[in-house]
């Protein structure tokens, strides 16, 4: 038979073999590959062919020679498989890989953060219920009747009773508290908040808050700032760069908002930070006084400050995350990367 149709019928012999034992494929590489191997004989009747085949043929050798090795790599590896399940072969006394351990979210993660450098400064860690009435959420904190923030865009309402809803905001529990206890007080209030958004990169439906409120005699607008710039510093580094804004919110008087430099070098900087390089991590200001007079408070003796913060942005920055949707996704691979975090 001349070699090209030799060729083909071998090939389709080593592509038809299976493989049982080890041993098995280990005949077959000797079979084919050995040192008194077909592929030696093939080679000798290359060597006879003429010249002018022996482009075409040292092509085909070449390529069978390729298919051999590959089975036998395969047959190799099944065999190794199967094998260590035999429990002949067992090794009873090799150590396991450990257990598999859970890792925090790192959304707890940054929360139990934010609130151990708070804790440091003398807040207090106080909670609220996240079905609120309109007092809580709105009305204590000197919203207009006619604020937007009341309207159906973002809030969601308790379809049976009107006045309740989910809390948009831990402000809520700022009233609770000045409702229930005599200042000085100086507090922190984690929790969830929900507005009706559209999800996105940057947006969600349900997201978690931290807010800060200190009430005492003579606090002022710096005691605000060096607070801020002091949690900026130990959270993100001491090298920290943070801007202030002039802002409105209804129940601060002045207010502002507090951006970190995130940076502006790839496509996802310019997308999360809308071009500007700086991502608003909280908004702040001192408590306005018909706010602490609507709970109860003498503003002519008392003043404060309160600011309230995004946990998932300032997370975001903290693990470079591009898009907020991943925290909500349960997708291992995402959750995996925060394994070790405390
Ligand atoms: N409650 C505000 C918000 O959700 C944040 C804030 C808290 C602003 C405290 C000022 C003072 O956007």
């Amino acid at each position: 038979m001349a070699l090209k149709e030799q060729l083909a019928q071998w090939a389709a012999e080593v592509a038809a073999v299976q493989f049982n034992t080890a041993e098995e494929v280990e005949a077959f590489r000797i079979q084919w590959l050995g040192r008194k191997g077909k592929m030696k004989d093939a080679m000798a009747d290359f060597k006879a062919a003429p010249n002018e085949e022996k482009r075409e043929l040292g092509k085909l050798i070449n390529e069978f020679k390729q298919q051999v090795e590959q089975r036998v790599a395969e047959g190799a590896s099944s065999q190794a498989h199967s094998e260590g399940d035999d429990a002949a072969q067992f090794d009873w006394t090799r150590p396991d890989g450990g257990i598999p351990v859970g890792a925090h979210h790192p959304l707890s993660v940054v929360r139990r953060e934010i609130i151990g450098i708070l804790e440091r400064m003398g807040f207090v860690v106080s909670e609220g219920p996240e079905i609120e009435d309109d007092w809580h959420v709105f009305s204590g904190l000197n919203f207009p009747e006619e604020h937007p923030a009341r309207d159906m865009q973002d809030t969601f309402f308790v379809d049976r009773n009107p006045d309740m809803l989910l809390r948009t905001h831990t402000s809520s529990v700022q009233v609770r508290e000045m409702e229930k206890r005599e200042p000085p007080m100086r507090i922190i209030m984690p929790g969830r908040v929900f507005r009706n958004e559209a999800i996105s990169a940057r947006a969600h439906c349900m997201f978690h808050q931290i807010e800060g409120l200190y009430i005492d005699k003579g606090v002022s607008f710096a005691d605000l700032k060096q607070t801020l710039l002091r949690f900026a510093q130990e959270f993100f580094g001491a090298d920290t760069k943070i801007r202030l804004r002039p802002s409105y919110f209804p129940f601060t008087e002045p207010s502002a908002e507090v951006d970190v430099y995130w940076g502006l070098e790839t496509e996802v900087d310019k997308r999360i930070t809308k071009g500007t390089g700086w991502l608003e991590i909280l908004g702040c200001g001192m408590v306005d006084p018909a706010v602490l007079e609507a709970s109860g408070i003498d503003s002519r003796e008392y003043s404060g400050f309160a600011f309230g913060m995004g946990v998932e942005r300032i997370t975001m920055l903290k693990y470079q995350i591009g898009d907020l949707r991943a925290f909500f996704e349960s997708d291992m691979r995402f959750l995996e990367q925060f394994q070790g975090q405390r």
